[in-house]
């Protein structure tokens, strides 16, 4: 069993570790994550810890992305749990907390992406992925890291911190990680927890539509036949109510009208089960002639 890791909840505490593993020529590996920590959050851990001598997971309901009628009240909270996955995968130190710790009442700096930001759950979830920015943007600033690993399954996250990143200088690899379904093909995530079983068994319709997707995209078909195709076979959960899906190009996330060859595509989606709003998406690339 690896050694408990250490658990940070203050800036303070932080500081000092991460000085003391940079005197050491340690390299650093950070996994930023909201906590209620999951298999998908495992391989990212897994995944920083091939990769560096330190292993940060920082565990984080940051109120800034969320919106005012949205869940971060409700969030799941686990820290208990969350400690032995980490433990559990080897990590060195957990970065918990507190919101007032993080953020000043009257702060008014941000960080803030312009361009890809415009789309999909940012067209959705006004000023979201400000707080995503800028919450990452601290943890990059307090812990220095070489790498950060992120999941695909947040996809526009992903690209619009890739985008941060390298706009703004800093010296991190952002490490890209795949995507982790249950066998039944629903992608993890800590809002699952939300789902009623019924909700559970009906989401496999964004899975199953995104496979279909897949298969539609190999077999040149044209973009606005394969939002069709997704659709019409979400529209056979009685329970699915659609916030957008989307076919778009993976540089800019724009909507996708007519295919390039060899063109990189991400098929998106965000559907409502109940109140619970899930996401999913997979990479895809057209046809090469
Ligand atoms: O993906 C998440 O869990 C969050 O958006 C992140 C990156 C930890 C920032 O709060």
């Amino acid at each position: 069993m690896n050694k408990a890791p250490l658990l940070l909840k203050n800036k303070a505490a932080l500081r000092k570790f991460i000085k003391s593993a940079k005197k050491d020529g340690k390299t650093i590996a950070l996994v930023p994550t909201m906590g209620a920590l999951h298999a998908g959050h495992a391989s990212l851990i897994k995944k920083a810890r091939q990769l560096a001598d330190a292993v940060v997971v920082s565990v984080f309901v940051n109120p800034t992305q969320f919106g005012p009628n949205e869940d971060f009240a409700k969030y799941p909270r686990t820290l208990k749990e969350d400690l032995l996955v980490c433990q559990e995968m080897g990590a060195d130190a957990v970065f918990a907390p507190q919101p007032k710790e993080m953020y000043f009442d009257d702060r008014s700096a941000w960080v803030n992406e312009e361009a890809l930001s415009r789309f999909l759950c940012g067209a959705r979830r006004i000023g979201h992925f400000k707080g995503v920015c800028t919450v990452v943007s601290k943890l990059f600033n307090l812990v220095q890291p070489d790498f950060a690993c992120f999941g695909k399954k947040d996809a526009q996250q992903l690209l619009i911190l890739e985008r941060m990143v390298r706009d703004l200088d800093f010296p991190i690899k952002i490490v890209e990680c795949p995507l982790i379904r249950e066998k039944s093909g629903l992608a993890l995530s800590s809002r699952n927890k939300y789902l009623s079983p019924e909700e559970k068994k009906e989401a496999l319709v964004l899975s199953r539509s995104l496979k279909a997707a897949k298969d539609a995209v190999a077999k040149g078909k044209s973009a606005a036949e394969t939002k069709k195709l997704i659709a019409k076979i979400i529209a056979t959960s009685p329970l699915a109510k659609i916030d957008y899906i989307s076919v778009c190009d993976r540089e800019t996330l724009e909507e996708v009208k007519t295919f390039k060859k060899g063109q990189k595509i991400l098929v998106a989606l965000a559907v409502y089960f109940g109140t619970t709003r899930l996401i999913d998406n997979v990479w895809l690339t057209t046809p090469k002639k």
